[in-house]
Parts: C-alpha cells; structure tokens; sequence
C-alpha cells in the first residue's frame, strides 16, 4: 500500500459536510473500527501496481458473500477479470462504443479500450435477483450491494487499493454481455483492485448529525 498523505480542506460552507481530519490515517489496519473509521476508497485512474493473487482473491470472494442475505438466496454471481482478458474485454467495449458514438475522438476510444488496463484485477459483482413470493427484488439488489462493499473492504484489509464503480459499461446491454452477464441480470460493482500509484486523499464526510432523526419518546 502506498504511504498515506491527507490533503487539507476546509469546506466550511456547507453544514452537512464534516471537515477533513488531517491526522487520520487512511485504511488504518490496526483495529476493525479504526478500519472501519478510516476506510478509503482509491481511484480505478491510479491503480497500475500489483493485484491480489489467488489466494487472496479467493479470501476476497469468501469475505465477499459474507453478508445479511434475506432467505439466503446468494441472489448475486461474480465475474473476474485479469490478465489479457482485460484488453480483450476493452477491445469489446471499444467496438461498441465506436458504434454507438462515431464523432468520438480515437484518444477517447482509447480511454475505453484501456478500462480494463487500469488495475490488474477486476471483480464485476453481478446481481440475479429475481421475482420471488416472500423476498423482494429490491432487498435482493440491497445484498448484492452488500457484496460489492465487502469486496472492497476484504481487498484493502490485505493491503491492495480498491474502487467500486460503474460507469457506461455496467448499463450498456452489449458492454454487459462482453462481459458476460445475461439481460436478466443487473451489474451492482466493477470493483477495480490494485495498488495505487499516488498517495490516497480523503475527501469529506458526510455530517451525521445532519442525517439523524432520533425518535424516543
Ligand atoms: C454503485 C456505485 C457506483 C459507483 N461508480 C463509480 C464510477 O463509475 N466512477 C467513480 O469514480 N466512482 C464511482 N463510485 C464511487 C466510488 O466507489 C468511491 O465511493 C469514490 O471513489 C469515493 O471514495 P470513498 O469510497 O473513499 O468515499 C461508485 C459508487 C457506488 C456505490
């Protein structure tokens, strides 16, 4: 993991919004709660350096699907993607998008082409939910969100950086089945895992106090 500076900011203007602590320290390890208070996504942008192996891949998956499930239905699948399956992959992504959106410029058609090329290992987190007589759809897609988060906790406890993210490809019926997903299915992550090669910065948090109704009486 790459060493942790904190970028400074002071965003007084918006009162739902907590100022940036400068001397925490980011996917602190040293307890589950300082994990937990500490945890920090990485940016796809930036992820070139090494991946989890096998095995730990394997951990991942095992930590992954350790999540509230109603009627423990396992409503979700996983794709992984690595090694030269990810050009391949983009070069799928690139053929559509040049379809889709020719006045594109050949830099951009690039960018798409190289998705993929941006970490070394990716986990597409595939929700298959579907109709059932007691467990609806939406709390289905809830787990398999579930799912995604704990991916990238379960990648960052073992020392790599993670990302989880969408974009075009996760909505796009032809980037889906380049992947490999069915139309019935739905995408919930494309977790990117790798090691940043630039410092993580935290960005501000939510003001919790601002969220809470607190009922008791
Ligand atoms: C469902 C979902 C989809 C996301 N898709 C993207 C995405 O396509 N691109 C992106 O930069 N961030 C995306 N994010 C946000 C990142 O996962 C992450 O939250 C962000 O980089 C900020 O870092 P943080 O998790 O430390 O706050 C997505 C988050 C969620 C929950």
């Amino acid at each position: 993991m790459v060493n942790i500076s904190i970028a400074i900011e002071s965003i007084a203007s918006d009162e739902t919004i907590c100022q940036i602590d400068s001397t925490m320290k980011l996917n602190d390890t040293s307890s589950v709660l300082a994990f937990l208070k500490s945890r920090k996504s990485a940016s796809a942008k930036a992820m070139t350096g090494s991946g989890p192996s096998k095995a730990e891949i394997d951990e991942i998956l095992e930590i992954a699907v350790r999540v509230p499930d109603h009627g423990k239905l396992a409503p979700w699948r996983f794709i992984l993607i690595e090694g030269a399956g990810r050009a391949r992959i983009g070069g799928g992504f690139a053929d559509i998008w040049a379809k889709k959106y020719p006045s594109y410029s050949p830099e951009n058609l690039d960018f798409q082409r190289g998705l993929f090329m941006r970490a070394p290992v990716i986990l597409v987190v595939v929700s298959t939910a579907a109709a059932h007589g007691k467990i609806p759809v939406w709390e289905q897609q809830l787990s398999s969100a579930a799912v995604c988060y704990n991916a990238v906790l379960a990648t960052v406890a073992l020392g790599f950086d993670a990302q989880w993210q969408s974009d075009w490809v996760a909505y796009d019926e032809g980037a889906k089945a380049v992947m490999g997903v069915h139309a019935h299915e739905t995408i919930s992550g494309i977790i990117y895992m790798g090691t940043s090669s630039v410092d993580l910065e935290d960005r501000p948090r939510p003001d919790v106090s601002a969220l809470l109704t607190r009922i008791n009486s």
